[in-house]
């Protein structure tokens, strides 16, 4: 058994302060993807108006309850849904409004995540005016094939054109996504995906394994036993090809799912320059606002979110609320595990002191279980193994 020190944990354990994180929302698609339960509509087109000058109103609420010094925004991340099926327009004022609302750092992060075929060169130079540092984009394959039985509207060549487009635009860094394991896909198929999405030389590439949700197309299959759920031993495989091509083409596997270009002589066991600095503000449990239709928020003890049906927000935003759901305040188990799993996901892992902060010995039997079964690495604290990695959650079942 790991071994439990007496102190209890404190309420926000190993809270990173340095970081200040704003997520906004955007819930609107052109269609749904097979695999995909974000909260996010079709069909809604004629509310884009109303719910972008929604955000402004929102924001200036959420800002006015920071105080009248409020934190030092590190990083700004529009998510969806598809942000960039708001007018180019309209995404510039929300940023503008973020800007004149909170005190922005100024190297801040500034992503936006895009869909391919919804970014043309117009798109590109105005996510660029508006101050967009970095865009997060779906290719999810590059296989055709692969595409079209997940769902999306795009080729591949679409992809490889919207990347074009964010670089002559002067994008700064540029994220692709990819799914693997999904119908259609075979070990070819992903080799070639990977290939293709390295030839791109994107600053930042995401390797999801598919997911069944329950409430999509997919999930309805599966429940119906006409798909068959991705296989745990072909999702293996492909991981490991995903680390392997990704560690030849030069880039750091610094999270679970997330691969950063490593820049001349930068090593590749530490967290890279070309991290999303928004998402380690997640795994870090740094403290962030949610703005929009069900964006979530933390401020370091209480989670909140807000509804997610876009009606609904409008009208609690209209009415001058801030358009919440639900709250819940971990408790200090619940802090302490959430801080155990995040830190556990990135490749710094955890310091001796900050293992023992969480309550976990980091030389205990439990550890010295997991790097003898090559799991977690040498070393005085606790991090993960490539492989390590990949049984994430059997890890932290093991040492919480
Ligand atoms: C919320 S989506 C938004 C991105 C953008 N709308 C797009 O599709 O291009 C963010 C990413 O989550 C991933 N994702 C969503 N649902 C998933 C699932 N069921 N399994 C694995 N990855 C998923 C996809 O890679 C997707 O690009
Ligand atoms: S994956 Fe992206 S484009 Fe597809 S439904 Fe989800 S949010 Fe929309």
């Amino acid at each position: 058994m790991t071994t439990v020190l007496a102190s209890p944990a404190p309420a926000a354990p190993l809270l990173d302060p340095t970081c200040f994180g704003v997520y906004v929302h955007v819930p609107f698609c052109l269609t749904r993807c097979h695999y995909c339960d974000f909260v996010t509509y079709t069909g809604m087109e004629g509310l884009r108006g109303p719910y972008a000058a929604a955000l402004l109103d929102e924001a200036a609420m959420a800002a006015r309850a920071l105080g009248p010094e409020p934190p030092v925004v590190t990083s700004v991340f529009v998510g969806g849904g598809t942000p960039t099926l708001l007018p180019p327009g309209d995404l510039a004022r929300v940023l503008a409004r973020l800007r004149a609302l909170l005190p922005l750092a100024p190297d801040a992060e500034v992503t936006v995540e895009a869909n391919p075929e919804t970014v043309d060169q117009a798109v590109a130079g105005g996510l660029v005016e508006a101050g967009v540092t970095r865009v997060s984009m779906g290719a999810q394959s590059f296989d055709d094939r692969v595409l079209a039985t997940l769902g999306r509207v795009h080729d591949a060549a679409r992809v490889t054109a919207a990347v074009a487009a964010l670089r002559a635009a002067g994008v700064p860094a540029v994220n692709l996504d990819l799914i693997y394991g999904g119908p259609g896909e075979d070990a070819g198929s992903w080799s070639a995906t990977l290939a293709a999405a390295v030839a791109l030389r994107p600053e930042h590439l995401s390797a999801y394994a598919l997911t069944i949700e329950p409430a999509t197309k997919f999930g309805r299959l599966v429940a119906a036993g006409r798909m068959a759920e991705p296989d745990e031993d072909q999702l293996a495989d492909r991981y490991d090809t995903a680390r392997a091509v990704l560690a030849g083409a030069g880039y750091g596997h610094y999270e679970i799912s997330n691969w950063a270009a490593l820049g001349p002589g930068e090593p590749a066991d530490v967290l890279p320059a070309h991290a999303s600095r928004h998402n380690l503000t997640y795994w870090r449990r740094g403290r962030y606002l949610g703005l929009g239709a069900g964006a979530h928020e933390f401020d370091g003890e209480t989670r909140r979110w807000n509804l997610p049906g876009v009606p609904a927000y409008l009208k609690a935003v209209r009415a001058g609320r801030r358009p919440t759901e639900g709250q819940e305040r971990l408790d200090p188990g619940q802090a302490r595990f959430e801080a155990l799993a995040l830190r556990l996901r990135t490749a710094d892992g955890l310091e001796r002191a900050e293992a023992r902060v969480l309550g976990v010995d980091p030389s205990g039997p439990n550890a010295a279980e997991l790097r003898e079964a090559g799991l977690l690495a040498p070393g005085p604290g606790l991090r993960l193994t490539e492989r390590g990695m990949f049984l994430h959650g059997e890890v932290v079942a093991r040492l919480a």
